[in-house]
C-alpha cells in the first residue's frame, strides 16, 4: 500500500508547479504583444487575448477561492463576462472587459491566495479536494487556454512575436509504415488517475477487432501526394457533408498553406517557409483527415482503437498511462509543453512509443478519430455539466493525444479533446488505419 500522506504532498507538489509553469506561459502569450493586439480580436473563431487571460482568473477564483475554500467573490460583476457559455467567442471583444493591467492584476491576485489555499487545503473529504483534483483542474484548464491563445497568436496577422528552438532533426524514419494491434478486450478510460476530467472516466472494458495503425501520424509529403493527385476535386473521397463544405468555402489545401509555383508555403506564427515534407501533417479538419484516409485505402482509427494502440501493453495484458509506461511525460517522450512551436518529424521520440512500435501518439499533433464525442458508460458530469456534457452528441469528432502546444498536466493516454469537423485552426493532424482481415 502506498501511504496517502505522502501521496497528497506529492500531488500538492505537483498542483503548485503545474500551476506555476500554466502562469509562466500564459504571462509569456500576453505579454510578447502589447495593448491593442491583446485587447483585438484576431479571428471570428476566437476571444481577445484579453478575455483568455481574465477567464483565466475568473476560473481559478470561482473553484480554488469559493468552492474549495469558501471565500467571498472577489469582483461578482465580472462573472458573467467570463462565462464562456454567456457570450459566443464573436462577441465577446464587444463586452466592457478588464482592460489589459487590470485583467492582470486580478488573475495575479487570484493566483496569490489560491497558493494560500493551496498550502493547507485538505487533499481529501470531498471529491473537489480528492487529491487535489480542483487544483489539477483548475492547472488543467489555464493549459487549456495557453493552447487556445497559442492558436489566436498563430491566427493573428504581423511580425513574428513567439520564437522557440525546433525539435531535433531525425533521420527519414525507415520502419515498419504501420503496426498491427491485436483483437481482444483492453481497459479504456481511467477510474484512478487523480486529475483525470470526467469525460475520461470511469474505466470500462471495451472489444477491439484487431487492425493495422499507422506507426507515425501522416506526413505533409503524404498528404501534398494526396492534394497533387486531386484529392481536392474528387467527391468520391470524402462524405457528402465534407464534400459540400470543401465546394462551399473552396478548400484546396491545409489552413495556412499557399501554393507557390511548385512548391508550397505555409505560415507559421507570422512567418512564412517551404512546407517540411517530414513533419506531420497540421491544421486539417476532420473531414480532410477522413478523406485523405479513403484516398489512401484506408480510415480514421476509432477513439477505441487509438486508445488501444497508445495504451496497451500485450506483456502486461494491461492499460498504461502513457504509450511508453506510466511515467509521467519527459522531454525525450513527446514535443509538449509549447517547447517548440512547431510538431517535430515523422519518427522522432523512439523512447515515447508504445509496447507494439507506436510513435508520437502523446505531443505533437492532435489526431482527429472517426469517433463522435460521447459519454463512456457511467459517466457522471463533474464538477460541471458545461465542461463535457453539453458537447456529447454527433456533431462533435473526438482528437486523442495532445500537440505541441499541450502542456504535460493536461495530456494523457486517456485525455479526450473534441471539435467540430469543419474546425482546422486547432493544432490538429491524424494517422490511419485499417481493419485486419480475419
Ligand atoms: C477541451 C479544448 C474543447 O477549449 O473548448 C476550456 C477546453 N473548456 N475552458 C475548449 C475548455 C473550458 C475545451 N476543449
Ligand atoms: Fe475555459
Amino acid at each position: 500500500m502506498t501511504d496517502p500522506a505522502l501521496d497528497a504532498e506529492a500531488l500538492r507538489e505537483r498542483a503548485v508547479a503545474s500551476l506555476i509553469t500554466a502562469r509562466d506561459r500564459t504571462t509569456l502569450l500576453t505579454s510578447c504583444v502589447d495593448g491593442p493586439d491583446l485587447t483585438a480580436q484576431h479571428s471570428p473563431l476566437m476571444s481577445p487575448l484579453v478575455w483568455d487571460l481574465a477567464h483565466i482568473g475568473n476560473q481559478e477564483e470561482q473553484w480554488l477561492l469559493r468552492a474549495v475554500a469558501g471565500q467571498e467573490a472577489i469582483r461578482p460583476e465580472i462573472d458573467t463576462l467570463y462565462d464562456a457559455f454567456e457570450h459566443p467567442r464573436a462577441e465577446r471583444p464587444k463586452l466592457p472587459l478588464l482592460p489589459p493591467e487590470e485583467a492582470r492584476r486580478y488573475a495575479a491576485d487570484v493566483r496569490g491566495r489560491a497558493l494560500d489555499v493551496l498550502e493547507t487545503a485538505a487533499f481529501h473529504g470531498t471529491r473537489l479536494t480528492e487529491a487535489g483534483f480542483a487544483f489539477g483542474m483548475i492547472a488543467q484548464h489555464e493549459q487549456q487556454h495557453d493552447e487556445t491563445m497559442l492558436i489566436t497568436h498563430q491566427l493573428r496577422r504581423g511580425p513574428q512575436a513567439l520564437t522557440a528552438p525546433d525539435p531535433e532533426p531525425v533521420p527519414l524514419f525507415t520502419g515498419p509504415a504501420e503496426v498491427l494491434v491485436p483483437g481482444g478486450p483492453f481497459t479504456m478510460g481511467t477510474s484512478d488517475e487523480p486529475w483525470a476530467l470526467d469525460n475520461e472516466r470511469p474505466a470500462h472494458r471495451r472489444e477491439v477487432a484487431p487492425f493495422r495503425i499507422d506507426t507515425t501520424p501522416v506526413t505533409n509529403a503524404a498528404y501534398r501526394a494526396f492534394i497533387e493527385d486531386g484529392g481536392y476535386d474528387e467527391p468520391r473521397w470524402w462524405t457528402a457533408e465534407g464534400w459540400a463544405h470543401v465546394r462551399r468555402n473552396s478548400l484546396t489545401a491545409p489552413l495556412f498553406w499557399r501554393r507557390d509555383g511548385r512548391q508550397w508555403l505555409r505560415r507559421r506564427f507570422g512567418v512564412t517557409e517551404v512546407v517540411p515534407p517530414d513533419e506531420p501533417v497540421l491544421h486539417v479538419c476532420w473531414y480532410e483527415a477522413d478523406a485523405y484516409a479513403r484516398w489512401a485505402g484506408r480510415r480514421l482509427p476509432t477513439e477505441a482503437e487509438w486508445e488501444k494502440a497508445a495504451r496497451y501493453d500485450p506483456a502486461g495484458d494491461r492499460s498504461m498511462r502513457y504509450p511508453w509506461g506510466d511515467a509521467d511525460p519527459g522531454p525525450g517522450h513527446a514535443n509538449l509543453g509549447q517547447r517548440h512551436l512547431r510538431p517535430a518529424p515523422a519518427g522522432s521520440y523512439p523512447a515515447g512509443e508504445s509496447p507494439l512500435g507506436v510513435r508520437q501518439l502523446i505531443g505533437d499533433v492532435w489526431e482527429w478519430t472517426a469517433s463522435d464525442f460521447l459519454p463512456y458508460p457511467g459517466f457522471r458530469a463533474f464538477p460541471y455539466k458545461e465542461y463535457s456534457e453539453v458537447f456529447f452528441g454527433p456533431e462533435h469528432k473526438v482528437l486523442r493525444g495532445g500537440s505541441f502546444a499541450v502542456d504535460p498536466v493536461a495530456c494523457r493516454g486517456t485525455f479526450r479533446n473534441w471539435d467540430l469537423p469543419v474546425r482546422r485552426q486547432i493544432f490538429s493532424g491524424f494517422r490511419t488505419a485499417r481493419s485486419e482481415e480475419v
